[in-house]
């Protein structure tokens, strides 16, 4: 298989649709082999499908820690260990916090941090044994500012910002890289569908638009951008704005 990623194995979390089917489709055209997880059987299913024979659906809730722990040992029993892992699954459901209850703001927090948490640290040692990998967790501007009706999923953001940094600066002496990624454009995906205004919608774009910033981030070209809060959008319009005038 050649490609950009060709050799590589990564994991995707929330890969049945919106940004993490997108990154999936690309990584698979990029030739990477994929492990993707998702608790939308179908979704996933369609996805698997569409990367061509190069990926793995594996069916997981990963609201929940036990399941979380589960699929991470079905994937290294049937694909094995990964130099890239996207976690991308998130939910966003706004709610007043006067309406929030704790058992719906941990499922929020359990997705976002918790399983953000349990990949890396399993792929934590065999990225340290080979001197190499790459995490990325897919954040948003709820990542660093607050926003009303969004207290779970800005806390669950806020903390893979945190939790990115201090890998960032652990993992510099074993060659591995960690970064947040915010869309940094308005997305047409099936989250953004349920909550964009008209006038948002009037902007969104294609996700697949944002997928050559991941795909450098895969290959960690730039050993510099470790520990950093990048934008998929600009990253991704000034690669392929460079490979097009050198085209
Ligand atoms: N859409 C936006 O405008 C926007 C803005 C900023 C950040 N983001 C972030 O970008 C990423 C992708 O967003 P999207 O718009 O594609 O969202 P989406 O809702 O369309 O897709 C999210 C995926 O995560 C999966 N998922 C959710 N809960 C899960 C669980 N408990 N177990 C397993 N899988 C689960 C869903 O099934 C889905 O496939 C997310 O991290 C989101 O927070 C999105």
């Amino acid at each position: 298989m050649s490609g950009r990623l060709a050799g590589r194995t990564a994991i995707v979390t929330g890969a049945a649709q919106g940004l993490g089917a997108a990154i999936a489709q690309r990584f698979a055209r990029e030739g990477a082999r994929l492990a993707l997880v998702d608790y939308n059987g179908p979704g996933l299913a369609e996805t698997v499908a569409a990367c061509g024979g190069s990926a793995t659906g594996f069916e997981a809730d990963l609201s929940s820690a036990d399941s979380t722990r589960d699929v991470i040992a079905r994937i290294f029993g049937q694909v094995g260990t990964a130099d890239t892992l996207v976690h991308n699954a998130a939910i966003l459901i706004e709610t007043p916090f006067a309406d929030e209850d704790f058992s719906s703001f941990f499922k929020t927090v359990n997705v976002g941090l918790q399983a953000g948490f349990q990949f890396a640290r399993a792929l934590w040692p065999t990225m340290q044994t080979n001197r190499g990998g790459a995490l990325v967790f897919v954040s948003s501007r709820s990542g660093i500012e607050g926003f009303a009706r969004e207290s779970a999923y800005c806390a669950a953001k806020h903390a893979l910002e945190g939790l990115s940094k201090s890998l960032a600066l652990e993992g510099a002496a074993h060659g591995i890289l960690s970064h947040t990624v915010t869309p940094g454009m308005y997305m047409k995906t099936p989250m953004s569908a349920r909550n964009y205004s008209d006038e948002l919608k009037a902007k969104w774009v294609d996700p697949m638009r944002l997928t050559s910033a991941f795909v450098a981030l895969a290959e960690r070209r730039d050993a510099s951008l470790s520990g950093q809060r990048l934008d998929a959008w600009a990253m991704s319009q000034s690669i392929d704005g460079a490979e097009t005038a050198h085209a």
